[in-house]
């Protein structure tokens, strides 16, 4: 299975994209934390990004691509899938993407859409904010970094859509749930990636599921 997780920041891709890797036996890899860990070691690469990340300003494409592309090299010669989360971020870097996988022969099976609102991804990151000390979490650069999601973010979701290789979850239910949700929907379009190629694919939108699992019964009898 090959998963990339495109949603904004504290959507949950670092949660569930671990559990995505971890269900189907291959590496997590997330620009984010390869990124923070160059910082914390205080390698040159390190010290070329740290004003990027803690401004919540996008790095250089080409940092990004080379450790992707590394990346995907060393997940070929081991399970050959991956769960790819912080990338792509703009459109420039998903065509970039899109020419590796076809060079390494593994082009991505489902881009998986965490839809939250802004309000919800606001509360969690100042949550997260007083728990860990994670230099992008004050609220001004978590609103910078939500416009850049919105402005150069989003758009590539059309991208895939079009693709029919987009999977829209609604992320604002509790950790597990969504796990099990995501994974289902994963395992079913596990058969449909093995027959089907890309072209012949449609998007699923699981969007709706979350307003279903919000409303409450109010005492009707309609179930
Ligand atoms: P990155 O690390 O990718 O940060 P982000 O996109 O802002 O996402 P977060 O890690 O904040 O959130 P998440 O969606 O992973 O959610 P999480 O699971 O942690 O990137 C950081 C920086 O690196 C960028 O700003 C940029 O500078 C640079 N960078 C990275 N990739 C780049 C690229 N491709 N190009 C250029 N620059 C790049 O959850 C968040 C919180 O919510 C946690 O506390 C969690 O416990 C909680 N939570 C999770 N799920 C739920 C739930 N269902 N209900 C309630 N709480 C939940």
């Amino acid at each position: 299975m090959r998963v990339l997780m495109i949603a904004g920041p504290g959507a949950g891709k670092g949660t569930q994209g671990e559990r995505i890797a971890e269900h189907f036996g291959v590496p997590h890899i997330a620009t984010g934390d390869l990124l923070r860990d160059n910082v914390s070691r205080g390698t040159d690469l390190g010290k070329q990004v740290e004003q990027f990340l803690d401004k919540g300003e996008l790095v250089p494409d080409q940092v990004v691509l080379d450790m992707v592309r590394e990346a995907l090299g060393a997940a070929k010669k081991d399970s050959g899938g991956f769960v790819l989360d912080g990338v792509p971020r703009t459109m420039q870097q998903a065509r970039a993407l899109y020419q590796v996988g076809i060079e390494l022969g593994m082009t991505a099976d489902v881009a998986l859409h965490l839809q939250v609102a802004e309000d919800q991804l606001i509360r969690r990151l100042l949550a997260r904010a007083e728990q860990e000390a994670r230099a992008d979490d004050t609220e001004d650069v978590i609103r910078h970094r939500l416009a850049l999601y919105r402005e150069v973010t989003e758009p590539i979701l059309g991208w895939y859509n079009s693709r029919g290789i987009l999977v829209s979850v609604g992320g604002e239910r509790p950790v597990d749930d969504l796990t099990r949700e995501i994974l289902t929907a994963l395992e079913m379009l596990r058969s449909v990636v093995d027959a089907a190629p890309e072209g012949e694919r449609r998007s699923v939108d699981l969007t709706g599921l979350d307003a279903a699992f919000h409303a409450a019964p109010q005492g009707s009898s309609s179930g």
